[in-house]
Protein backbone atom coordinates (compact mmCIF):
# COMPACT_ATOMS: atom_id res chain seq x y z
CA UNK A 1 0.00 0.00 0.00
CA UNK A 2 1.12 3.42 -0.74
CA UNK A 3 1.17 5.92 1.68
CA UNK A 4 2.93 9.43 3.14
CA UNK A 5 6.13 6.91 4.57
CA UNK A 6 5.93 4.73 1.70
CA UNK A 7 9.81 3.50 0.34
CA UNK A 8 9.31 5.83 -2.38
CA UNK A 9 8.29 8.89 -0.97
CA UNK A 10 11.02 9.01 1.93
CA UNK A 11 14.72 7.64 0.09
CA UNK A 12 17.08 7.06 2.20
CA UNK A 13 20.52 9.59 2.71
CA UNK A 14 23.44 8.92 4.55
CA UNK A 15 25.66 11.62 5.94
CA UNK A 16 28.80 9.98 6.00
CA UNK A 17 30.70 7.58 3.40
CA UNK A 18 31.38 5.29 5.73
CA UNK A 19 27.55 4.51 6.26
CA UNK A 20 27.06 3.22 3.05
CA UNK A 21 27.29 -0.25 3.23
CA UNK A 22 25.11 -0.32 6.09
CA UNK A 23 22.91 1.80 4.13
CA UNK A 24 22.41 -0.14 1.33
CA UNK A 25 21.80 -3.56 3.66
CA UNK A 26 19.04 -1.38 5.26
CA UNK A 27 17.55 -0.82 1.69
CA UNK A 28 17.85 -3.85 0.80
CA UNK A 29 16.63 -5.53 3.86
CA UNK A 30 13.21 -2.97 3.71
CA UNK A 31 12.77 -2.74 0.05
CA UNK A 32 13.63 1.59 1.00
CA UNK A 33 14.73 3.75 -2.08
CA UNK A 34 19.00 4.46 -1.70
CA UNK A 35 19.61 8.29 -2.71
CA UNK A 36 23.11 7.55 -3.61
CA UNK A 37 23.93 11.33 -4.79
CA UNK A 38 21.13 13.33 -5.24
CA UNK A 39 21.06 15.84 -2.46
CA UNK A 40 17.58 16.07 -0.90
CA UNK A 41 15.21 19.10 -2.01
CA UNK A 42 14.34 21.36 0.33
CA UNK A 43 11.03 20.02 1.77
CA UNK A 44 10.34 16.49 0.96
CA UNK A 45 10.90 14.09 3.66
CA UNK A 46 13.56 11.76 3.86
CA UNK A 47 15.47 8.96 6.11
CA UNK A 48 18.22 10.14 6.85
CA UNK A 49 20.99 6.85 8.44
CA UNK A 50 23.68 9.13 10.60
CA UNK A 51 26.54 7.53 12.54
CA UNK A 52 23.64 7.78 15.93
CA UNK A 53 20.66 6.60 14.35
CA UNK A 54 18.16 6.18 11.48
CA UNK A 55 15.86 9.28 11.57
CA UNK A 56 13.08 10.71 9.22
CA UNK A 57 12.84 14.38 8.70
CA UNK A 58 11.83 16.77 6.77
CA UNK A 59 14.84 19.27 4.69
CA UNK A 60 14.59 22.68 4.57
CA UNK A 61 15.68 25.57 7.03
CA UNK A 62 12.64 25.82 8.94
CA UNK A 63 11.79 22.27 9.31
CA UNK A 64 11.01 20.44 12.58
CA UNK A 65 13.22 17.91 13.94
CA UNK A 66 14.03 14.80 13.00
CA UNK A 67 11.67 11.54 14.15
CA UNK A 68 13.36 8.68 15.39
CA UNK A 69 13.27 5.72 17.96
CA UNK A 70 14.37 5.94 21.39
CA UNK A 71 13.30 4.29 24.01
CA UNK A 72 15.78 5.08 26.19
CA UNK A 73 13.67 8.20 26.73
CA UNK A 74 11.10 6.27 28.59
CA UNK A 75 13.46 5.69 31.74
CA UNK A 76 11.61 3.45 32.28
CA UNK A 77 13.28 1.85 35.60
CA UNK A 78 12.55 5.13 37.23
CA UNK A 79 8.67 4.71 36.37
CA UNK A 80 7.90 1.20 36.35
CA UNK A 81 4.64 2.38 38.85
CA UNK A 82 3.32 4.81 36.30
CA UNK A 83 3.82 2.48 33.14
CA UNK A 84 0.92 0.19 34.66
CA UNK A 85 -1.18 2.92 34.81
CA UNK A 86 -0.87 3.87 31.03
CA UNK A 87 -4.33 2.96 29.39
CA UNK A 88 -2.33 0.32 27.12
CA UNK A 89 -1.10 -1.91 29.78
CA UNK A 90 -4.66 -1.29 31.83
CA UNK A 91 -6.65 -2.22 28.64
CA UNK A 92 -4.22 -5.99 28.32
CA UNK A 93 -4.82 -6.51 32.17
CA UNK A 94 -1.25 -6.29 32.56
CA UNK A 95 0.57 -4.97 35.71
CA UNK A 96 3.83 -6.31 35.49
CA UNK A 97 2.70 -9.16 37.82
CA UNK A 98 2.30 -12.20 34.85
CA UNK A 99 3.45 -12.94 31.34
CA UNK A 100 1.58 -12.20 28.49
CA UNK A 101 1.85 -12.32 24.32
CA UNK A 102 0.82 -9.59 22.49
CA UNK A 103 0.88 -8.82 18.97
CA UNK A 104 0.41 -4.84 18.27
CA UNK A 105 -1.67 -4.70 14.99
CA UNK A 106 -0.24 -1.04 14.55
CA UNK A 107 3.25 -0.76 16.02
CA UNK A 108 3.72 2.58 14.73
CA UNK A 109 6.84 4.03 16.51
CA UNK A 110 6.67 1.52 19.16
CA UNK A 111 5.05 3.11 22.38
CA UNK A 112 2.66 0.75 23.44
CA UNK A 113 4.98 -2.59 22.44
CA UNK A 114 7.73 -1.07 24.56
CA UNK A 115 4.96 -0.08 27.82
CA UNK A 116 3.70 -3.86 27.49
CA UNK A 117 7.43 -5.52 27.18
CA UNK A 118 8.76 -2.93 30.03
CA UNK A 119 5.95 -4.94 31.74
CA UNK A 120 6.91 -8.05 31.17
CA UNK A 121 4.90 -8.61 28.32
CA UNK A 122 6.54 -10.40 24.82
CA UNK A 123 5.08 -8.06 22.10
CA UNK A 124 5.60 -8.69 18.37
CA UNK A 125 4.94 -5.82 17.07
CA UNK A 126 3.31 -5.63 13.41
CA UNK A 127 3.77 -2.63 10.97
CA UNK A 128 2.95 -2.24 7.64
CA UNK A 129 5.27 0.63 6.60
CA UNK A 130 8.87 -0.27 5.91
CA UNK A 131 10.28 3.22 6.22
CA UNK A 132 8.59 3.11 10.47
CA UNK A 133 9.52 -0.68 10.49
CA UNK A 134 13.04 0.37 9.86
CA UNK A 135 13.31 3.05 12.45
CA UNK A 136 11.81 0.54 14.97
CA UNK A 137 14.21 -1.71 13.82
CA UNK A 138 17.17 1.06 14.48
CA UNK A 139 15.36 2.18 17.89
CA UNK A 140 15.45 -1.87 18.98
CA UNK A 141 18.89 -2.14 17.88
CA UNK A 142 20.11 0.83 20.14
CA UNK A 143 17.93 -0.31 22.73
CA UNK A 144 19.51 -3.86 22.78
CA UNK A 145 22.77 -2.34 23.37
CA UNK A 146 21.98 -0.68 26.37
CA UNK A 147 22.30 -2.59 29.75
CA UNK A 148 18.90 -1.77 31.89
CA UNK A 149 16.79 -1.94 28.39
CA UNK A 150 18.26 -4.55 26.33
CA UNK A 151 16.04 -7.79 28.67
CA UNK A 152 13.00 -5.67 27.35
CA UNK A 153 14.16 -4.76 23.94
CA UNK A 154 14.75 -8.77 23.71
CA UNK A 155 10.84 -9.12 24.66
CA UNK A 156 10.06 -7.26 21.33
CA UNK A 157 9.99 -8.93 17.81
CA UNK A 158 9.51 -7.19 14.33
CA UNK A 159 7.11 -8.13 11.56
CA UNK A 160 6.73 -5.97 8.52
CA UNK A 161 3.30 -6.71 7.10
CA UNK A 162 -0.20 -5.69 7.28
CA UNK A 163 -1.50 -7.03 9.64
CA UNK A 164 -5.00 -8.00 8.81
CA UNK A 165 -3.11 -10.69 6.26
CA UNK A 166 -0.83 -11.45 9.38
CA UNK A 167 -4.53 -12.27 11.12
CA UNK A 168 -6.18 -14.03 8.31
CA UNK A 169 -3.52 -16.19 8.30
CA UNK A 170 -3.25 -16.80 11.99
CA UNK A 171 -3.80 -20.54 13.03
CA UNK A 172 -7.33 -21.39 15.01
CA UNK A 173 -5.17 -23.21 16.66
CA UNK A 174 -2.31 -20.82 17.62
CA UNK A 175 -1.67 -20.48 21.28
CA UNK A 176 -3.26 -17.49 23.01
CA UNK A 177 -2.64 -14.16 22.32
CA UNK A 178 -4.12 -10.69 22.79
CA UNK A 179 -4.34 -8.37 20.59
CA UNK A 180 -4.22 -4.62 20.08
CA UNK A 181 -4.78 -2.11 17.27
CA UNK A 182 -3.54 1.04 19.38
CA UNK A 183 -5.85 3.58 17.20
CA UNK A 184 -8.87 1.70 18.14
CA UNK A 185 -8.46 1.60 22.10
CA UNK A 186 -7.85 5.63 21.76
CA UNK A 187 -10.90 5.60 20.05
CA UNK A 188 -12.71 4.07 22.37
CA UNK A 189 -11.32 5.77 25.39
CA UNK A 190 -12.25 9.11 23.83
CA UNK A 191 -16.03 7.84 23.75
CA UNK A 192 -18.10 8.23 26.55
CA UNK A 193 -19.93 4.57 26.90
C1 LIG B 1 -1.18 5.51 15.45
S1 LIG B 1 0.23 4.61 14.93
C2 LIG B 1 0.33 3.43 16.18
C3 LIG B 1 0.93 3.99 17.43
C4 LIG B 1 1.82 3.00 18.15
N1 LIG B 1 1.06 1.88 18.68
C5 LIG B 1 2.67 3.63 19.22
O1 LIG B 1 2.54 3.28 20.39
O2 LIG B 1 3.51 4.51 18.88
C6 LIG B 1 -0.39 3.75 13.57
C7 LIG B 1 0.65 2.85 12.88
O3 LIG B 1 -0.02 1.69 12.50
C8 LIG B 1 0.40 1.29 11.23
N2 LIG B 1 -0.69 0.49 10.66
C9 LIG B 1 -1.97 0.89 10.38
N3 LIG B 1 -2.69 -0.12 9.88
C10 LIG B 1 -1.86 -1.20 9.84
C11 LIG B 1 -2.03 -2.55 9.43
N4 LIG B 1 -3.18 -2.98 8.92
N5 LIG B 1 -0.99 -3.40 9.55
C12 LIG B 1 0.19 -2.98 10.06
N6 LIG B 1 0.42 -1.69 10.46
C13 LIG B 1 -0.60 -0.82 10.36
C14 LIG B 1 0.66 2.58 10.49
O4 LIG B 1 1.59 2.39 9.41
C15 LIG B 1 1.23 3.46 11.60
O5 LIG B 1 2.65 3.39 11.64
Amino acid sequence: MKNSFSSENCPLHWTDPSLEEKARGLAKAYGLTPAADAAPAAGSLILELTPKRLQLRLTGPHAPGAVYVDFGKFGYRRRQGSLKKEAIARACGLKGDRTLEVLDATAGLGKDAFILAALGARVTLVERSPVITALLDDGLQRAAELADLAAVAARMSLCCTDSTTLLRQQSPHAGPMSYISTPCIRKAEREPR
